[in-house]
């Protein structure tokens, strides 16, 4: 679908004379740094060239209407800013939704509603961010019809609290961060306690980052990615007992290893222990990775996933059969699990020449192992959420 009938389609379905304007807003893949970012430690994400695009135009009645070609078959959203209540049948049109009423409860004046449009691009429930790129599509462009004039860590904040307290879903900063921010060919170092960033170029000289989808429906995360989080913060109650920290991310390893019998259950403890060294883990993956040494930002991606795997315990059996093939190949680097888990993709370091034979490997392996065909893709990082102009 290109721009202009995404514009095209916005006149028929709205029936409406008004020119449309169009943003878009990528999805995320994280290269290292996972389950640290509600943890207070740092992320390494980037923005990809999957975008969520929106059509949209200012109204003047008060009237939300919002519809999506990937989900045609929901018909059309309609409300009024008024009365913006959660669908409870779970719908994509929460996260456009979620993002109006943030910008109300900012007392940020969207009541004259609005007609927006919707296409995407990026694969749906694969943990690639479809949710954050729909929320900051629809934040870029109420931003925009409503000249607000907010900087983008600000959109990404809005689509946060749509996600936490409209959609339910208790999730950090990272992937909103990354889909306002995103920068072609760089990931971002954040540190998600300060939100203080780094653009780091990506110079992958002859490899590249292969997401393997598992195709895996992760439908289950939301309990079981609220039920972590519940976990490290009475962890990080009982740490507090004794250490004057604020956040997980505060702690060194070896704090935390002197420290870890205050955590009393022994699940919990585990939690803590990837949550720190996790975090250890990708601040030596971004200085690895400005020296130019990808073997060892590869073993750091390896050891995530095993931490991911034994003491988070989001991975399940697809994402472990994924990483244990891609572990197997020649000219792989690394492989992990990216985003929040239990289904979803991995990423892995491929060298260019080994693609090929790598997807066709994996693929067999992964399939024999779990019953689902995977998907492959190369990912080229890009821009964060934006206006398009003609
Ligand atoms: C999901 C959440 C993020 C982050 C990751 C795990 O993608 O939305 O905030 O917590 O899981 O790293």
């Amino acid at each position: 679908m290109d721009t202009q009938m995404l514009k095209q389609k916005f006149s028929e379905i709205f029936a409406a004379p008004k020119q449309a304007r169009l943003f878009c807003a990528p999805a995320r893949v994280n290269l290292i740094g996972e389950h640290t970012d509600y943890n207070g430690g740092h992320v390494f994400p980037c923005a990809l060239t999957f975008n969520t695009y929106v059509a949209a135009a200012k109204r003047n009645d008060g009237k939300i209407r919002l519809y999506s070609l990937n989900f045609e078959e929901t018909g059309m959203a309609e409300t009024d800013t008024t009365r913006i209540v959660r669908d409870s049948a779970r719908t994509w049109a929460n996260y456009p939704l979620g993002v109006f009423w943030a910008l109300l409860q900012r007392k940020l004046p969207v009541h004259h509603g609005a007609d927006m449009l919707f296409w995407g691009d990026v694969p749906l429930g694969a943990g690639l961010s479809s949710s954050a790129s729909i929320e900051l599509a629809t934040a870029a462009a109420l931003n925009a019809l409503f000249g607000f004039g907010l900087p983008q860590t600000e959109l990404a904040k809005i689509g946060q609290e749509a996600e936490n307290q409209f959609v339910g879903m208790n999730c950090g900063i990272m992937d909103q961060f990354a889909s306002a921010m995103g920068k072609k060919d760089h990931a971002i170092l954040l540190d998600c306690q300060t939100l203080q960033y780094q653009y780091a170029p990506l110079n992958l000289h002859g490899i590249s980052i292969l997401i393997c989808n598992t195709n895996k429906p992760h439908n289950l995360i939301e309990s079981k990615y609220n039920e972590r989080r519940a976990q490290s913060e009475h962890a990080l109650k009982q740490l507090q007992s004794k250490l004057d920290i604020s956040s997980l991310g505060d702690l060194t390893e070896e704090m935390f290893e002197q420290n870890k019998m205050l955590i009393t259950d022994p699940a919990e403890r585990k939690r803590a222990k990837h949550a720190v060294y996790e975090n250890r883990r990708t601040l030596l993956a971004a200085q690895k990775l400005a020296q130019g040494d990808l073997q060892a930002f590869g073993k750091l991606m390896n050891a995530s996933h095993i931490s991911l795997r034994d003491d988070y315990e989001v991975t399940g059996p697809e994402l472990d059969a994924m990483a244990a093939a891609a572990w197997k190949q020649s000219g792989v680097l690394g492989a992990r699990m990216t985003g929040g888990g239990f289904g979803g993709c991995a990423v892995a370091l491929v060298k260019n020449e080994a693609v090929e034979t790598f997807k066709r490997n994996v693929a067999r392996e992964y399939e024999a192992a779990t019953g689902y065909k995977p998907d492959f893709y190369i990912a080229s990082a890009g821009d964060g959420a934006r206006e398009l102009k003609d």
